[in-house]
């Protein structure tokens, strides 16, 4: 019964009172920010464009309401347990509280495929990007040395392309890693310069673009299916949910910063809210504007939008550049926010006993869990290195999909095992719009290719062997509950 047990709320109260201090510097529009870093990025400059001309057309407008409507039940359940339990670990101190520690455990192993993965995956396409951008700069970065060693396909499994090494992924991740390195001030100051520059960037596309859309391209606005499940028509919209799903992953990073806020019970809900509000807008405008200018079959592309600013002809010829350098700064701060998330969930992991103390190790001047940023850039580094994107874009999707339905599934359990626990924010409905959540998002990881989900399992598996074999025996709850047992039984240990 022990891998079910509970931390106490009072631990938590504890921790925060007595323990290692993080930085308190975030306000609500640091963490607005912040969530915008992490949420705008490959998700609408790469994957809107292919997921428009292989499953929805100019229809994958709806499908970023439809997810977006999805993802605000995650949202208010992030913001909820944010703003009662303002901790470091986000949805893996959630599930410690309402679930216990074997689910914690799960959804702390999962959040590295949300966190780390989504690091490399953002990684991988910055590389391209970069190398797209340069060759316009007649730089040639050869493929050897800017795409992955590695790839998966169907008939031959995994195997190896002759590539060595992804480079440029690796130096990107170098950066932000270095950048989280020297501190949250400095790393949110970054960041706030890269979502003004993307952010500007795509209203520029949203202002100019706007005039040139030709109605004809909206016609059909919902391409009929072609015969086969998930091409066009309804189902078409379905599967591109489910892709575009990857464009909004990054609002709950916020909640990974809840002790680096000055006054989370209030400003943790804006954060994490208001950034998803705000990205769902671009995206529907980018979105409209991308599929009005070109035709939707021309959009199977790595570069989308430069190729609807390029379809419009000269007059918009000098935002090409532009675009790809919105694209490369707004990609750049999706990895640092990522890799902020994974290494605060470390951290609070750590704290606990479940993973090696080095992980919460703060240098004493910076205040900054600098060995663990070390640890998780190197990570990811291997990780981007030598995996390509779809495998990696997959699995983030996956464990995403999975760390969103524990946390809506855990608001009910915590209402109903700690009722008293002040709650600054809370999900209106409960358990109903909790369980839609949870329905929700098992449904979407549903649609997910069956390697996949064997991906998660294998991913799971390792993880409960490190569980078994290392944190449950280091668990600080684990000694806690065997310390109180003895005091009440002595000898029966
Ligand atoms: N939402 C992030 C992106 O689109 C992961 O890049």
């Amino acid at each position: 019964m022990s891998l079910f047990a509970r931390k106490p709320l009072d631990h938590l109260q504890e921790e925060l009172e007595k323990g290692p201090e993080l930085k308190r510097v975030l306000g609500p529009w640091g963490l607005m920010l912040l969530g915008l870093g992490n949420i705008i990025g490959a998700g609408i400059f790469v994957i809107t464009g292919q997921a428009a001309a292989k499953y929805a057309g100019p229809a994958i407008t709806v499908s970023f309401v439809l997810v977006a409507l999805a993802c605000i039940l995650a949202a208010i359940c992030y913001a909820e347990f944010a703003a009662s339990l303002p901790i470091a670990g986000s949805a893996y101190t959630y599930a410690y509280t309402s679930m216990g520690e074997l689910m914690a455990w799960t959804i702390g192993w999962d959040l590295m495929l949300e966190y780390l993965f989504s690091a490399a995956a953002v990684a991988v396409g910055w590389s391209g990007y970069v190398v797209s951008f340069m060759k316009d700069l007649h730089v040639v970065i050869p493929p050897a040395l800017s795409s992955a060693p590695l790839a998966f396909s169907p008939e031959h499994g995994l195997h190896t392309t002759g590539a060595l090494f992804n480079f440029p992924a690796a130096l990107i991740l170098l950066f932000c890693g270095g950048m989280l390195y020297r501190g949250i001030s400095e790393s949110a100051k970054v960041n706030n310069i890269i979502v003004a520059i993307k952010m500007v960037v795509l209203l520029l596309l949203i202002l100019f673009g706007m005039s040139h859309i030709d109605m004809s391209n909206y016609t059909p606005f919902l391409p009929p299916n072609t015969g086969e499940f998930g091409s066009f028509g309804w189902s078409g919209v379905f599967r591109g949910s489910a892709v575009v799903f990857f464009a909004y992953i990054g609002f709950d990073a916020v909640s990974t910063a809840a002790q680096e806020s000055r006054n989370p019970q209030k400003d943790m809900p804006i954060g994490i809210i208001g950034s998803l509000l705000l990205s769902t807008v671009v995206y529907i405008a980018v979105a409209l504007i991308i599929t009005g200018i070109v035709n939707y079959s021309k959009l199977n592309v790595p570069d989308p939008i430069a190729v609807a600013v390029d379809q419009v002809g000269p007059s918009l010829y000098w935002l090409r550049p532009i675009v790809k350098i919105g694209a490369i700064a707004g990609l750049s701060s999706v990895i640092l926010v990522s890799l902020l998330g994974q290494t605060r969930v470390f951290f609070a992991m750590s704290r606990d006993g479940l993973l090696p103390p080095i992980f919460s190790h703060l240098d004493p001047k910076l205040q900054t869990p600098t060995i663990t940023t070390m640890m998780t850039t190197g990570a990811t580094i291997v990780v981007a290195g030598l995996l390509p994107i779809d495998i990696l874009g997959e699995l983030v999707s996956i464990g995403t999909l999975l760390a969103f339905a524990l946390v809506c599934g855990s608001i009910p359990i915590l209402r109903k095992t700690a009722p008293d626990l002040p709650r600054p924010f809370k999900v209106p409905l409960s358990p109903v719009l909790p369980i839609i959540g949870v329905l929700t998002f098992v449904g979407m990881m549903l649609t997910l290719p069956g390697e996949t989900w064997w991906r998660l399992l294998i991913w799971m598996g390792i993880g409960f062997a490190i569980y078994f074999f290392y944190g449950h025996k280091h668990s600080k709850l684990q000694k806690h509950l065997r310390t109180q047992l003895d005091e009440n039984m002595p000898g029966k240990l």
